[in-house]
């Protein structure tokens, strides 16, 4: 079965697996969103069904609500749990000082409230997420529909002052109409090519009336784990400054390839 899956699909899967040894018995596990969270969420499925492993998560979206509640996994809100000791989430981009670039599936405002309420912030990733400089793919702005157009000139204004490589704004769409997010928000993608200074780009973007949130990640997460094809993976923590590398091996997840959908 894992002779099916594509080199990036393996590396997203050792990520994920090596990822969940992170998740003990009894805490509050915030989860993320999008293909590689995916993996992440079936592995600590087969860990509530297969090992009694005793969590509750939060989820960062319906989609991942869905899939956590199938998979078996009790969900709560975070408004019950208040505090989660670990958030397990993937990213579009991320840099060497471990920010990231998130919102390419949608869920940013969720994903960054869950994040910033967690002890610990734990991304998984392929090496195609890793950066010199974040930029390349487009940042993820959350806005209210009332006054976007506005709020969409007000950005470009913004952007004019700003050290980043290109200004071009594109309204996310869904098919004919504007792509709406869980929260019933637009989002506004930054077409910026390289970001030269995130931290003050995070604090200005949400100066904007009408920003609900942007999808810049400035000191939130703590650990990158980043798998590769051939099935090893680096596991890279800012604060303890260390690296440690590791193989992991495809036949133990057999299972959890059947019925993938993601
Ligand atoms: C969801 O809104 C995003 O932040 C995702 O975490 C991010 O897009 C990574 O998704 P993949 O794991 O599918 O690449």
């Amino acid at each position: 079965m894992s002779g099916e899956l594509s080199p990036i699909d393996k590396a997203k899967f050792v990520a994920a697996k090596r990822a969940v040894d992170y998740v003990e018995d009894g805490m509050r596990v915030g989860l993320g969103t999008g293909s590689t969270a995916a993996w992440m969420i079936r592995c600590l499925g087969e860990l509530v069904r297969e090992d009694g492993l005793n969590i509750r998560g939060v989820p960062t979206s319906t989609r991942t609500a869905q899939l956590a509640s199938e998979v078996g996994i009790e969900v709560i809100s975070l408004d019950e749990a208040r505090w989660l000791d670990i958030t397990i989430d993937g990213a579009d981009e991320f840099d060497g000082d471990l920010n990231l670039i998130k919102g390419g599936g949608g869920a940013l405002l969720q994903e960054k409230i869950v994040a910033t309420a967690s002890d610990r912030m734990v991304v998984i990733a392929d090496l195609g997420k890793e950066v010199e400089r974040l930029g390349a793919f487009p940042l993820p702005v959350e806005v209210i529909p009332f006054g976007w157009q506005t709020t969409k000139s007000l950005l470009e204004e913004m952007l004019v002052s700003m050290d980043v490589l290109g200004r071009e704004t594109t309204l996310r769409m869904n098919g004919d109409h504007a792509y709406v997010t869980d929260e019933g928000n637009y989002i506004i993608d930054l077409h910026l090519g390289r970001i030269g200074n995130p931290r003050q780009l995070a604090l200005v973007l949400n100066q904007i009336p009408g920003v609900v949130e942007n999808g810049l990640f400035v000191d939130i997460c703590d650990i990158v784990v980043l798998g590769h094809g051939d099935g090893r993976v680096e596991t890279r923590d800012i604060n303890e400054g260390t690296v440690e590398t590791d193989r992991l091996d495809f036949v133990e997840a057999e299972n959890l390839f059947s019925d993938m959908a993601d």
